[in-house]
């Protein structure tokens, strides 16, 4: 503990003098690694932190409501950005999965620059960037390392320096692995809930809706997910695995339902357990476990009439399936 009130303390003093009387902005995300951030920023200057957390229309149902529950706990003001719908019309017709990251990545750089022109006095761009994103920062590049992908989009930009180029970067967790992330969490008093999360990709399930993404797709998957979520908890096994997942192809069979034929969406279940998320195994998951979560994403999720199991690991299939 010494070590860690170590850290925190150390860092506030560091941030608030470097900081003075200018603000900050920060990405925020929901994962654990923007809370501890956020929360270590916000100990250090309070209310000149602004925490900005986009709605890209891609992300979890009720996932805006928790952080607002979470942040009000911990009194962290965010605000929420509603960009779904110019999220949507940016990926019409996109089917490529690193398109949809590239088009995602402009797309948030655009709305940072916009809320940094809002802000007297702003100077630094916070993010929980945190080690393992430094190295893979060449495969992905969504809303960590913000400031990097801006860099490399807009070099050939000679006119006068958008705001957000100009922006100091912050990113107190640089250098630490995420399970001391989670130490430091918990030592702040983080909830469980942040803090033992799985994570979620910055595109969100753009990602998870394999070729073209649209608003009824959309809701489908979402469904499906939090029925997935649910039962991971009922069953004890959220804690268990490294990450949990419904994918939604663009395939449809033949089912009956009642006395009657449907024609729906196939979607995938993808769970895994990993260390690194380098490599990982597909999770070896009780049969009454899938039955239960199968036989509700059939019956109370309208669209879909069939879930399959992925059973490879990574290599040589990723977890993601785009
Ligand atoms: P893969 O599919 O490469 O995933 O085996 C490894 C881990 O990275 C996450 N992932 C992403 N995270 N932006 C992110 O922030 C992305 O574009 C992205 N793609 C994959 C994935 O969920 C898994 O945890």
């Amino acid at each position: 503990n010494w070590k860690l009130n170590h850290f925190v303390q150390e860092n506030v003093e560091k941030i608030r003098k470097l900081v003075d009387t200018k603000k900050v902005i920060l990405g925020f995300s929901g994962g654990v690694d923007s809370f501890v951030a956020a929360y270590i920023i916000h100990k250090a200057i309070g209310s000149s932190l602004y925490c900005i957390f986009v709605d890209t229309g891609f992300i979890l149902k009720e996932e805006k409501e928790k952080i607002s529950f979470f942040c009000k706990k911990m009194n962290l003001f965010i605000k929420i950005i509603d960009a779904k719908k110019r999220f949507l019309s940016s990926l019409i017709g996109i089917i490529d999965p690193e398109m949809k990251r590239k088009i995602i990545g402009k797309e948030f750089v655009s709305i940072f620059q916009e809320e940094s022109e809002k802000i007297k006095n702003v100077e630094f761009l916070a993010q929980g960037t945190i080690y393992s994103d430094v190295i893979e920062s060449s495969t992905y590049s969504s809303l960590k390392l913000l400031k990097n992908t801006f860099f490399i989009k807009s070099h050939h930009n000679v006119g006068g320096l958008p705001n957000l180029m100009k922006l100091k970067l912050l990113e107190p967790l640089k250098e630490l692995f995420k399970d001391e992330v989670r130490k430091i969490g918990k030592y702040l008093g983080i909830p469980k809930e942040i803090l033992y999360q799985h994570p979620f990709p910055g595109p969100g399930l753009s990602i998870r809706i394999i070729g073209e993404v649209n608003n009824k797709k959309i809701s489908i998957l979402k469904e499906a997910e939090m029925i997935l979520l649910q039962e991971l908890k009922n069953y004890n096994i959220y804690k268990s695995v490294s990450q949990a997942f419904i994918i939604l192809l663009p395939i449809k069979s033949v089912g009956v339902m009642g006395d009657k034929r449907t024609y729906e969406y196939v979607a995938v279940l993808r769970v895994t357990n990993t260390e690194d998320f380098m490599t990982a195994t597909f999770s070896h998951l009780p049969y009454n476990f899938l039955e239960k979560v199968s036989s509700r994403i059939i019956n109370e999720v309208n669209g879909i009439n069939r879930l399959v199991y992925d059973i490879t690991s990574k290599p040589p299939a990723t977890i993601e399936w785009e």
